[in-house]
This record gives structure tokens, sequence and C-alpha cells, in this order.
């Protein structure tokens, strides 16, 4: 079972980058910082096409299990990762890519979530929930750390 931890975050080594640190040993997943890529906003031309997007979604199909890792930013995920969620719909527009999005049917996903708080706000589990099940992907765990305030820092 082959696992990867795909996160995003403002901040490359900040708490989110310290949570998949501290996961990615237990489960020997490689990590994928997802800021570094380039991805646009879903388009429904698919003139973003050339971007970072496709390979990277093609090189995690290799992978059995996927932990989507992000901190909450007012109850949502990062834009990075909202948009890589939106993108996957263009391999759905796409009759020749249909094959390729099918392949999430038998692969698993986790959600690592943080923030201040003690757990994620339910609207922000959903959205992987929701969107992971409807693409036919099995929920593995949910896990949620919390970190102190920084903001008077
Ligand atoms: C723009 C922004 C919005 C945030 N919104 C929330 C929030 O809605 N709920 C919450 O509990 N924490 C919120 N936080 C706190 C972060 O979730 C928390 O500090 C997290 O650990 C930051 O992870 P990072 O270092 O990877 O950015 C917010 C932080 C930022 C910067």
């Amino acid at each position: 079972m082959k696992s990867v931890i795909l996160y995003s975050s403002s901040k490359k080594h900040g708490n989110t980058a310290h949570s998949v640190q501290k996961l990615a040993p237990k489960l020997q997943a490689d990590c994928i910082y997802l800021d570094d890529y380039e991805i646009n906003d879903y388009c429904y031309n698919h003139t973003n096409s050339d971007d970072g997007f496709r390979t990277l979604f093609r090189h995690l199909l290799n992978y059995d299990h996927i932990v989507f890792a992000s901190p909450v930013y007012w109850y949502a995920t990062t834009p990075r990762m909202k948009a890589f969620f939106d993108r996957i719909t263009e391999f759905m527009d796409d009759e020749a890519l249909q094959p390729e999005l099918r392949k999430l049917r038998n692969k698993e996903f986790s959600i690592l979530s943080n923030s201040i708080k003690q757990a994620a706000p339910e609207c922000f589990v959903e959205v992987f929930q929701r969107t992971c099940e409807y693409l036919g992907m099995t929920c593995r765990s949910q896990i949620h750390h919390q970190y102190p305030y920084e903001g008077d820092k």
C-alpha cells in the first residue's frame, strides 16, 4: 500500500508541514508540497491544461492512499488545494481522460487538518469527504492537530 501526503499551506515550513512530518514516517509516505506547483484555477475550455496540474495528478495515481493535508483558513482549505480539486473536473469533462479518473475508485484517502481549534469544522471536512467519495475513493482516516494561536507574535 503506497501512500502519499499532498499538503498545502501558505507557509512551506509551518504547522501543516510539521503535521505532515509527524505522519509521513508512520505511513512511509512520500510528501508533496502542492504550493510548489503551478495549479491554475479551473477553466471551462481547459486553457490551463499545460500547467503543473495534469503531471501532478497523474503522478498521484501511482499511489493507493492519498492524504490531503491542509490548515483551516476561514473554515476552508487553502486556495491551491481548492484549485487542485476543481481541476480534477477536467478529467471528467474530457472522455479521453475519464479512464484515468476512474483509477481513483480503487484508492483510499485521508484528511490531515490543523488549526487553532481542537477539531476541524464540519464544513471543512465535508468538502474533502464528499468530493473524494463522489470520485469513488474510500475514507481511511481523519486526523486533526491543534496548534497554538500565533497571531500576537
Ligand atoms: C488566513 C487564515 C485563516 C484562518 N482561519 C482559521 C479558522 O477559520 N479556524 C481556525 O481554527 N484557525 C484558523 N486559522 C489558524 C490556522 O488554521 C492555524 O494557525 C494553522 O495551524 C496554520 O497552519 P500553517 O502554519 O500551515 O499555515 C487561520 C489562519 C490563517 C492564516
